[in-house]
């Protein structure tokens, strides 16, 4: 067996693994794709934005399809147009943009757990904490639907509207329908680490004409072209190069999708049967992006815990990320807002995040999943040799 560079071996990759490589378009197509309305002098909101729109909204089955700036944009601008008040549940296990686009709406964001197998929001506990809320929003967590049905129902039952997280869940179906279809409202990101690219972008998903309405000229400064603003806007705008690069992309998308759940099923059959090691759980007739590939370490069946398993990925050249660690109700911009959130802070604790991106070959994820197999094999050893440091 290689012996692992923690241990003193030689490092398994000579060139770093990078946690990310963006899938981008050549560069010829997003020019050639950009010319006539550089040339035109159309830089920005142009027929590009438009073009992408109607396509992707063709491609969802949704009546409309708001392009933005970026996803957290596009979450405060969704907010916005559905004109609440008060308090607003959000799973805690999330990226802070979720929360941050409920606070900048002069809302007050309020955590529920998040569901340690499936690493999405908690149903049952959101249920006992959603009275008196306003407004749910949940995540599709790693690009995996969150059982949207069943959060809508819960919404329903409150009779409050649901805003879906979809920042990594472009390309994800629930049931044989495509994420970005559910609830009032879902919002994707187009940023570098998703699986469709635009550089920086958001798409605004809904079938409400009020909230599309809100969210297009909310972009826009809440300008409806007279200049006498309805609400307080944003500058939003998509601009032409990103959309160009938003549709290459998109032409694209199809191949590189096949090909990061092929990656995630390599993973999958790897180390499912490693000890200690707990995948995130994806309901069968699910389809997820696998924006990210999350495993959950558990230390006393793996023999050592999450933090030690990244040193000794590192030290082999693995570049990991710790997503949602800390989880959003732990992070110093929210320390005034009560929770008491157990499975949340352990589920944080365990999860690593492992490259998965297209151009990732076969044999680096195998290396990578040996690795892991070879570091619980070895816990105590490298436990050791990391305290020695
Ligand atoms: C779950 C989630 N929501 C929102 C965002 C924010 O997206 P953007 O960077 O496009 O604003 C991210 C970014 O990674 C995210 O992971």
């Amino acid at each position: 067996m290689t012996v692992l560079a923690v241990l003193g071996g030689q490092r398994r990759f000579a060139e770093n693994v990078p946690f990310v490589r963006p899938s981008v378009p050549p560069l010829e197509s997003v020019t050639s794709r950009l010319a006539p309305s550089y040339d035109a002098g159309l830089l920005t909101n142009g027929p590009l934005v438009r073009e992408l729109e109607a396509a992707v909204a063709q491609r969802l089955g949704v009546r409309h399809v708001v392009a933005v700036a970026n996803c957290t944009a596009g979450l405060m601008l969704a907010i916005r147009a559905l004109d609440v008040q008060g308090d607003a549940l959000l799973p805690s296990f999330t990226f802070s943009a979720s929360a941050h686009a409920i606070a900048w709406n002069a809302l007050r964001p309020r955590f529920a757990e998040c569901d340690p197998a499936s690493m999405q929001l908690d149903l049952d506990d959101a249920k006992g904490r959603l009275d008196s809320a306003s407004l749910l929003v949940a995540t599709h967590v790693f690009g995996a639907p969150c059982r949207p049905d069943a959060v809508e129902d819960l919404a329903a039952s409150a009779g409050i509207p649901v805003v879906f997280d979809a920042a990594h869940a472009f390309g994800a179906t629930h049931d044989g329908r495509a994420v970005g279809t559910f609830g009032d409202v879902e919002v994707f990101s187009l940023t570098p680490t998703k699986p469709l690219v635009a550089g920086e972008g958001g798409l605004v998903a809904t079938n409400r004409d009020d909230v599309a309405g809100s969210v297009r000229i909310g972009r826009d400064y809440a300008n409806p072209g007279n200049y006498d603003t309805r609400f307080v806007g944003l500058n939003a705008r998509m601009s032409e190069l990103h959309a160009a690069v938003a549709l290459e992309s998109l032409a694209r998308f199809d191949v590189d999708l096949a090909r990061r759940r092929a990656i995630a099923q390599r993973y999958r059959d790897a180390l499912s049967s490693v000890p200690g090691v707990r995948l995130q759980q994806v309901p069968a007739g699910d389809l997820s992006t696998y924006k990210d590939f999350t495993i959950a370490i558990d230390a006393g069946s793996f023999g050592i815990d999450r933090d030690a398993l990244v040193i000794a990925l590192r030290a082999e050249g693995v570049d990991t990320r710790c997503y949602f660690d800390p989880p959003v109700h732990r992070q110093y911009a929210y320390r005034d807002v009560e929770a008491d959130l157990p499975v949340t802070r352990a589920v944080a604790s365990q999860v690593v995040s492992l490259p998965i991106y297209p151009r990732l070959s076969d044999e680096t994820v195998d290396a990578i999943a040996q690795v892991i197999a070879d570091v619980g094999t070895h816990g105590a050893d490298v436990a050791r040799a990391i305290t020695a440091v």
